[in-house]
C-alpha cells in the first residue's frame, strides 16, 4: 500500500516503527520498496557514497533532481524524500520554497528534507504552506560541517541538549511532518521522541526513535571511506562484489566467458556465403 505522510502519523500514534534508507538509483530503489521499508530518503549523502567527495557540500540542485527521478520511477509504495541540497534554502524563504516546488515538479518526490532547527523553521512552515510536506534533521547536520568543526556527536552538554529540543519543538511548529536525529545521544534522542508528535528518525540517535535510517551502502558494507559506530552491516555485498568482478576478470582472460549458451547462432550458411 502507497504510504503517506498520514502513515507517518499513524505509525507514531501505534507505536510501530518506521523504517528508511538512502537510495540514488531505480534498481536499488525497487528492491528497497519491495523489501518492504516504509521510506526511501534520497540523500544529499549521494555527494559522498555516488559521486565520492569528501563531503555532501558541492552536490547540486540537478544531481538531486537527476537521482531523485531514477528513485521515484523504482519506487511504488514507499513514500519518498529528496534532500535540499546546500545553499538551496540558505538564501532565502523565497528561493527554498521554489527550490522545494522545482524537486517535488521534476523528481515527483512526495517530500523534501533539509537540515537546521530553529534557524529554518521559517523556511519549513513556507514550504508546509505551499503545499510541500517537509522532514526536519537536526544533531549533526553534515551541510554544516565546518561549522561544527567535523563529524560528532551532538547535544553532549545540557546547553547543546536544550537547544536541540528547542530545535525539535521549531520544526514541529513549523509543520514539519518527520524529524532526522543525526548522532544525537540515545537518551536524549529518546527524550526528544517522547515530547514531540511527529515521528523521529534516528541515525546514530538510539533506539528510542520512532524509526531508523541508514544510508544503504553502509549497512550492506558497499562503502568503507567512513566507518560510523551507528552503523551495522546487514551484508557484506562489498566483498562479494569484489569476488564477482575478479571472477569475471579471470573468465574473460582464461577465455571461459562467454560460453556456447551466452552466445547467439546463426544459420551456417550464412557464414559459408562470406568466405
Ligand atoms: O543525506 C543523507 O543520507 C541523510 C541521512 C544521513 C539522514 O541526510
Amino acid at each position: 500500500m502507497k504510504k503517506t505522510v498520514s502513515t507517518f502519523q499513524a505509525m507514531k500514534a501505534e507505536g510501530r516503527k518506521i523504517s528508511m534508507l538512502t537510495c540514488y538509483d531505480y534498481s536499488t530503489a525497487r528492491l528497497i520498496d519491495e523489501a518492504g521499508v516504509d521510506a526511501v530518503l534520497v540523500g544529499d549523502s549521494l555527494g559522498n557514497v555516488i559521486l565520492g567527495y569528501p563531503d555532501t557540500l558541492a552536490v547540486t540542485m540537478d544531481d538531486m533532481i537527476h537521482h531523485g527521478a531514477a528513485v521515484v520511477r523504482g519506487v511504488r509504495d514507499a513514500l519518498v524524500v529528496v534532500d535540499m541540497p546546500f545553499m538551496s534554502y540558505q538564501v532565502s524563504v523565497k528561493q527554498a520554497v521554489k527550490n522545494a516546488g522545482r524537486l517535488v515538479k521534476k523528481t515527483g518526490c512526495a517530500a523534501v528534507k533539509l537540515e537546521g532547527g530553529e534557524n529554518v523553521a521559517d523556511r519549513v512552515r513556507a514550504i508546509v504552506d505551499a503545499g510541500i510536506p517537509v522532514v526536519g534533521h537536526i544533531g549533526l547536520t553534515p551541510q554544516s560541517v565546518n561549522a561544527l568543526g567535523g563529524y560528532k556527536v551532538q547535544g553532549r552538554d545540557e546547553k547543546a541538549a536544550v537547544k536541540l529540543m528547542h530545535d525539535a519543538r521549531a520544526l514541529e511548529k513549523a509543520g514539519a511532518f518527520a524529524i532526522v536525529l543525526e548522532c544525537v545521544p540515545a537518551p536524549l534522542a529518546a527524550f526528544i521522541s517522547s515530547h514531540v508528535c511527529v515521528p523521529t528518525i534516528g541515525i546514530g540517535a538510539g533506539a528510542g526513535c520512532d524509526g531508523q535510517v541508514l544510508v544503504y551502502q553502509d549497512m550492506l558494507g558497499l562503502y568503507s571511506d567512513m566507518k560510523p559506530k551507528f552503523v551495522r552491516r546487514f551484508a557484506e555485498l562489498g566483498e562479494g562484489m569484489r569476488q564477482a568482478f575478479a571472477a569475471y576478470d579471470k573468465a574473460v582472460k582464461d577465455g571461459t566467458f562467454p560460453n556456447e549458451s551466452e552466445s547467439f547462432k546463426c544459420d551456417a550458411a550464412v557464414l559459408e556465403r562470406l568466405y
